[in-house]
C-alpha cells in the first residue's frame, strides 16, 4: 500500500480491500455514555457493545475475515474426531512454521495453561522480554515467577529505537546464571503491554543462542506475530527483500515451541501449541484432552479452524501485515502532532496513549489509565482498554504492584476501521487532551483476586464525571 504514491494530495493509508459486509453502529449521546460508564464501574469490559461507536477494546476475535476465510467456513468437516478441518490446519501449521507437533486449543490462555502446567514447578523462574497478562497469571498459579529482561528502550514511551521489544541479552545471561531454575524463555511478538512493539530477528537468534547453550527451552508467543513481521520487513535492514514467509521460518527456526491465540493471529478464533519434542508433545496431549477437548478440535470451533488455516495464509502476505501498522501510525502522527503523548515509535494492535504524561495529576494508585479509558468512552463513544496498574496483579503482601508503563490502547483490529473512523477518535481525543485536568482518579468498589481488570469495579473520585459532561456540552453543543 505505501508504494502506491499520491500525485498531488496527502500521502494516507490506502486499503488493498473494500467492506462486502458491514455492521451499523450507533453513537449515544454523553448522557446515555455516561450513564452506561457508571452502571459498567468505569470498566470499559463492562460495557455492552450496543453503547458502543467505535469497539477499540482490541483486536482479539474481532478483525475483519475475508471472503476465502468465510467461505472456508461453509466446507468445514465437523467431525468430533479425525476431522479433515484439522488436518489441513496442522499442515498449514507445519508448512508455516516448520514444527512437526500441532494441538489445537481454544485460546491463547489455553496454550499458556497447558505450558506452565507443563514446565513450571514452585520456585520456578520465567525469563521475557515483557509479560502479558494471562501470560504471568498462569505462571504464578503454578508456583513460578516472571523475570523481564527487555532492553530498557522498551520502556520509554517516546524513542527512535526500531525494536522496543528486544530482549537485554546481557540481562538474559546474568539471570540465567542468578537463577537455578529456569523454566524456559519466552519472546512476545509485538509485545502488548508496552505499545506492541516488535523484536528483531537478529536479537531472537541471539535469545536463541543463549537458549541453546543453557539447555533452556525457547518458546515464542506469537499472538502478536503479524505486526512483528512487518516491522522486520520494514526496520531490519539485513531483512527487507526477505518475504514475509522466510522471515516467518526464520524466527520459528529458533524456537522449541510456538503458540498464539487464533484469535489474533490467524484472524478468526482459537489456539494452537506448535512443538518440536516428540515426549513434550505427548505429555502435552493429555492437557489437551483434559481441559480442551480432543486432539482434533482442542476446544475450537471447526468452522474457526478453517478460518484460522485460511487466515494463517493470508497473514504471509503484505497486504494484510501491514494493514494494521500503517493505519496505527497515521493515528499515532495525527496525535503527536496534537500534542497528545504517544508511545513512539509507532508500533502494531493499535495506538497508545501515554496516560502518565497525559493525567500527571491523578496518582498512580488511582488508577490514571483506567480513568483516561473511562473518560474517553464519555466524550466520544469509542471503547479502548486500560493497559497499566488497574490491569496487574497485586504483590504476595497485597500491595499494589503498580505498571512500568502506563497506557490506554485504542486497538485497530485488522481491515475494520476506516480513516474517517481515526479521524473522528484522534478530534475526540484532542478535546479531552485539552480538557485533561477535569479528569480526577478512580477507587475500586468490587476487586476480583485474579486478573481484576477484567471483571472489577469502580467509582470516580469526587464529581470529575460531572464536570467532564458539562464541559463536553459547553464546547459541542450540538453533537453527540
Ligand atoms: N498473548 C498475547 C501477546 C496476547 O495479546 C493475548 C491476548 C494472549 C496471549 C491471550 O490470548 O485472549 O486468546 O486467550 N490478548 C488480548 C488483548 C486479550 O486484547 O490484548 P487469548
Amino acid at each position: 500500500m505505501k508504494d502506491i504514491k499520491f500525485f498531488k494530495r496527502q500521502q494516507v493509508p490506502l486499503e488493498k480491500h473494500k467492506a462486502r459486509v458491514i455492521q451499523a453502529l450507533e453513537l449515544k449521546d454523553i448522557d446515555e455514555r455516561k450513564k452506561v460508564m457508571e452502571e459498567a464501574g468505569f470498566n470499559t469490559f463492562l460495557l455492552k457493545n450496543k453503547d458502543v461507536f467505535l469497539d477499540m477494546l482490541t483486536d482479539s476475535g474481532v478483525n475483519a475475515l475475508s471472503d476465502f476465510q468465510l467461505a472456508a467456513m461453509m466446507f468445514a468437516d465437523d467431525a468430533y474426531a479425525g476431522s479433515r478441518t484439522f488436518d489441513r490446519f496442522e499442515a498449514k501449521c507445519q508448512d508455516i512454521f516448520g514444527m512437526p507437533f500441532v494441538l489445537p486449543a481454544h485460546q491463547g490462555r489455553a496454550c499458556e495453561n497447558i505450558i506452565a502446567q507443563t514446565f513450571v514447578k514452585p520456585g520456578d523462574v520465567t525469563i521475557m522480554n515483557y509479560h502479558f497478562t494471562t501470560t504471568k497469571a498462569h505462571i504464578m498459579i503454578n508456583g513460578g515467577s516472571v523475570i523481564e529482561a527487555l532492553i530498557p528502550e522498551g520502556l520509554e514511551i517516546e524513542s527512535e529505537h526500531p525494536f522496543k521489544g528486544n530482549m537485554d541479552l546481557e540481562r538474559l545471561e546474568e539471570e540465567i546464571k542468578n537463577n537455578e531454575s529456569v523454566a524456559f524463555v519466552r519472546m512476545e511478538a509485538g509485545t502488548n503491554l508496552i505499545g506492541g512493539q516488535p523484536f528483531s530477528l537478529e536479537n531472537i537468534k541471539g535469545v536463541s543462542k543463549i537458549c541453546k547453550e543453557n539447555n533452556i527451552p525457547l518458546v515464542l508467543d506469537a499472538s502478536l506475530l503479524t505486526d512483528n513481521l512487518y516491522f522486520i520487513k520494514v526496520r531490519e535492514e539485513a531483512c527487507k527483500d526477505m518475504s514475509i514467509r522466510e522471515i516467518t521460518r526464520e524466527i520459528a527456526n529458533q524456537c522449541d515451541i510456538i503458540y498464539f491465540s487464533a484469535r489474533k493471529l490467524g484472524s478468526a478464533r482459537g489456539g494452537a501449541i506448535l512443538l518440536r519434542d516428540h515426549d513434550v508433545f505427548v505429555s502435552m496431549q493429555s492437557l489437551v484432552t483434559l481441559y480442551e477437548g480432543f486432539l482434533t478440535y482442542g476446544g475450537m470451533s471447526i468452522k474457526d479452524m478453517e478460518a484460522v488455516t485460511v487466515g494463517l495464509e493470508e497473514a504471509m502476505t503484505l497486504d494484510m501485515v501491514e494493514q494494521g501498522p500503517i493505519f496505527i501510525e497515521a493515528m499515532v502522527d495525527r496525535l503527536k502532532e496534537a500534542g497528545v503523548p504517544v508511545v513512539t515509535p509507532a508500533g502494531g494492535l493499535g495506538c497508545h496513549i501515554d496516560a502518565t504524561k497525559f493525567l500527571e495529576h491523578i496518582p498512580q494508585e488511582q488508577y490514571r489509565s483506567a480513568a483516561l479509558s473511562a473518560a474517553f468512552y464519555m466524550v466520544s463513544g469509542i471503547r479502548g482498554m486500560e493497559r497499566g496498574t488497574f490491569s496487574e496483579e497485586r504483590n504476595e503482601d497485597g500491595s499494589e504492584h503498580f505498571a512500568s508503563m502506563e497506557l490506554l490502547r485504542l486497538a485497530l483490529p485488522r481491515r475494520v476501521f476506516t480513516l474517517s473512523h481515526i479521524e473522528f477518535c484522534v478530534d475526540r481525543m484532542i478535546w479531552l487532551w485539552e480538557n485533561r485536568h477535569l479528569v480526577g482518579g478512580l477507587e475500586f468498589e468490587y476487586e476480583p483476586k485474579i486478573l481484576r481488570f477484567f471483571t472489577g469495579r469502580c467509582k470516580p473520585i469526587g464529581d470529575w464525571a460531572e464536570n467532564l459532561v458539562k464541559k463536553f456540552k459547553e464546547d459541542l453543543p450540538d453533537s453527540f
